[in-house]
């Protein structure tokens, strides 16, 4: 997968312009508070997904104006195609090679990104929250199908929560609660069964990229860690039954807190090195180390669902990793277009791709300097 040309107008502080990227190295540099950060976004949104900085859609709008387009052209399955989004208020129009679609995400089957940016970095030692996003992220890029069950249950699981609430004040309601429970646990039994064998794809990967990085020293495992126990993962129905069964158990508890308290929404990810728990026991480096495997695994996978390689966009890692860890990410993703932003122009002699400058929202490519 590679980006041809990107053209935005009105997106955000950026002015009206078309950029012809690299296939391999894009560096994209400049001050703080420039519009790094924005060309990365309108990239990533041509995913299908939400910013990833979790940003209203309403945002994207220039300051000012009233609408927004952003185009972009790339090669795909071996053609040449193109996809367009534009904001006007609160509406948004999704064309993919000319034709309209009915929604964004089908955007999620024609082109595909893996973000890295300096929040993953926390992504061990953070709350459970971060992780599950991460593999949500990473599984709602992998199948619509996922993407839609995975907003369906939070849709749901809202509805379940507030009729708790309800039933509190309301007892008569309780009777209604099985009607949400049956349809909470097929949506997420479906979500569980994608993200262990999720897991179990992200661990195979992963386990090469850490020994790499750590020089054969350090072995790394992912486990998931579910709120349902005992079921077969190749069975959806058997999870479902299994998540019924806990939210009966648990029916009690959730009345009286006024929140589903099992449930993907609620389960996590083991990370461990050397068979022990990094959040607890690992160096910020050894941390750092697992987030970048994971991440590296991410786009493997991905490569291997899609038979094709996703564009990569760092945002902002670089500065944040040691000289080690920055070279086996550039060394060990050839054959990706990648995109990077930094904030100082970095030493780019060796560079192959090209050179970018952002500054006050205007993005001019530069000449890549040679030796001499
Ligand atoms: N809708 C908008 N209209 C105009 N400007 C906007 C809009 N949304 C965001 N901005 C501005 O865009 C600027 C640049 O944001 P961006 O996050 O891309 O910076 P950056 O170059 O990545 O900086 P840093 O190095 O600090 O990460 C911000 O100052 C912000 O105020
Ligand atoms: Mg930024």
């Amino acid at each position: 997968m590679k980006i041809n040309s990107l053209e935005f107008e009105n997106f955000r502080n950026l002015d009206k312009n078309k950029i012809f990227p690299s296939e391999s190295t894009n560096v994209i540099y400049g001050e703080n508070a420039q519009g790094k950060t924005n060309l990365l976004e309108c990239m990533w949104l041509f995913c299908g997904g939400h910013s990833f900085r979790g940003a209203n859609e309403r945002e994207f709008i220039k300051f000012g104006e009233k609408f927004s387009k952003i185009r972009l052209e790339f090669e795909s399955t071996d053609r040449t195609q193109n996809a367009e989004i534009r904001y006007k208020g609160r509406n948004k129009e999704v064309f993919i090679n000319g034709v309209k679609k009915k929604s964004g995400a089908e955007l999620i089957e024609k082109f595909s990104c893996v973000v890295f940016s300096p929040e993953h970095l926390s992504l061990v030692k953070a709350g459970p929250g971060l992780r599950r996003k991460f593999l949500d992220g990473a599984l709602c890029q992998q199948r619509l199908r996922y993407a839609m069950y995975f907003a369906k249950y939070n849709k749901v699981l809202n509805q379940r929560n507030a009729l708790l609430k309800d039933i509190n004040r309301n007892t008569s309601l309780a009777d209604t609660l099985s009607v949400w429970d049956e349809h909470l646990s097929f949506l997420g039994a479906y979500l569980v069964q994608q993200r262990v064998k999720y897991v179990e794809k992200l661990q195979n990967l992963a386990i090469g990229f850490h020994s790499g990085i750590s020089n054969n020293k350090e072995k790394l495992d992912i486990e998931y860690v579910s709120t349902i126990s005992d079921y077969d993962v190749e069975n959806t129905a058997d999870i479902q039954e299994k998540f019924i069964s806990r939210l009966q158990e648990k029916q009690r508890d959730d009345l009286y807190l006024g929140y589903t308290t099992v449930g993907p929404h609620r389960d996590d990810i083991n990370i461990l090195i050397n068979g022990m728990k990094a959040k607890s026991f690992g160096s910020q480096g050894q941390q750092r180390s697992a987030v970048l495997s994971l991440k590296l695994a991410e786009a493997e996978a991905l490569t291997s669902i899609r038979e094709e390689k996703p564009v990569l966009l760092f945002d902002d890692v670089l500065s944040e990793l040691d000289n080690k860890r920055q070279e086996y990410l550039l060394n060990k993703i050839t054959d990706y277009q990648v995109f990077i932003t930094c904030c100082e122009n970095i030493d780019s002699r060796n560079l192959n791709g090209k050179l970018f400058e952002v500054k006050s929202g205007r993005v001019q490519e530069k000449d890549v300097p040679s030796f001499g």
